[in-house]
């Protein structure tokens, strides 16, 4: 049954070519107050056309679920939300999936319903469990990186760059230590495209200058979550983030600004 929502916000899913163009300008100049387009895509892409951030995106349920217990996600959200994140991939130096994500959805991290460049492809995989065939590794002239614990073999093709990373006193990588070795790589605009177990961590440690949170019209009811942050007591510890709300079709975006940048 089509949704026929009313439009309480500012729809931001179809985006004029020439507003599309004037975006991608202004990032190359990496220049945000050179974007020369009007409200809403204004106050939405102007922060992904500065020189730096790093930008969570997730997409959920009404009922905060982001996939099956089977791990079925594709698609929570609907086509408008997917051209949506095929721009930010667009915006970005590099997008960032965990290896659960990798393995579960085998992800290209392509931008192909948009007009762009396509980001490198960023594994965070401690352990080598990315399968030589997986799609994020397919050779196009794209930068393809593993981030991985240090003195740890990979078994992939020459051209794959592999980043070791210090394990941190909670045996993970710490996300600061992260963005530190993709800066280092050259990468100052990122994109965390998830699973909700890098996103989160991602988010915990403070490190998310934005968040695009699309919620879709559905209930899953069961499977997995999305964000889960150390608990809290009293609701005043809560984030509660400057939020722009936008459509996109069906789906609504929160675009939460978590830094001050
Ligand atoms: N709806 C959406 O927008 C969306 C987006 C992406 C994915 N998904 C869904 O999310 C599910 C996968 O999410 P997930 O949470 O299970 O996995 P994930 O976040 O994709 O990957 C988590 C794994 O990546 C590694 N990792 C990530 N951050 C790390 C850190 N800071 N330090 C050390 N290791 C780190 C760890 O690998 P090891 O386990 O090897 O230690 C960790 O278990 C899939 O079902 C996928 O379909 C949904």
């Amino acid at each position: 049954m089509p949704f026929n929502l009313p439009a309480p916000f500012a729809s931001a899913a179809d985006v004029p070519d020439a507003v599309w163009a004037a975006i991608r300008s202004a990032a190359r100049a990496g220049d945000d107050l050179s974007i020369a387009v009007a409200k809403p895509w204004r106050d939405l892409f102007a922060p992904l056309c500065r020189p730096d951030f790093v930008l969570g995106q997730l997409g959920q349920s009404l009922d905060g679920r982001i996939a099956t217990p089977a791990g079925h996600s594709h698609y929570i959200n609907g086509p408008k939300a997917i051209v949506h994140l095929h721009r930010l991939r667009a915006l970005a130096d590099a997008v960032v999936v965990g290896i659960g994500t990798a393995i579960a959805d085998d992800p290209m991290l392509t931008v192909r319903h948009v007009e762009g460049k396509n980001p490198a492809r960023i594994v965070i995989d401690p352990t080598g469990r990315l399968p030589a065939a997986a799609k994020s590794l397919t050779p196009d002239g794209t930068r393809r990186c593993i981030l991985t614990k240090a003195n740890h073999q990979l078994d992939v093709a020459d051209d794959i760059e592999i980043i070791p990373i210090r394990v941190g006193d909670q045996g993970k990588f710490d996300p600061v230590d992260l963005i530190a070795a993709l800066n280092g790589l050259g990468f100052r605009r990122i994109l965390v495209e998830g699973g909700a177990a890098t996103l989160s961590a991602f988010l915990a440690a403070g490190c998310l200058d934005r968040l695009h949170l699309v919620v879709a019209p559905l209930i899953i009811g069961s499977g997995q979550i999305g964000l889960a942050l150390p608990p809290i007591e009293k609701l005043d510890a809560a984030i509660r983030p400057p939020t722009g709300i936008y459509q996109l079709g069906s789906d609504v975006l929160f675009d939460c600004a978590l830094s001050q940048s």
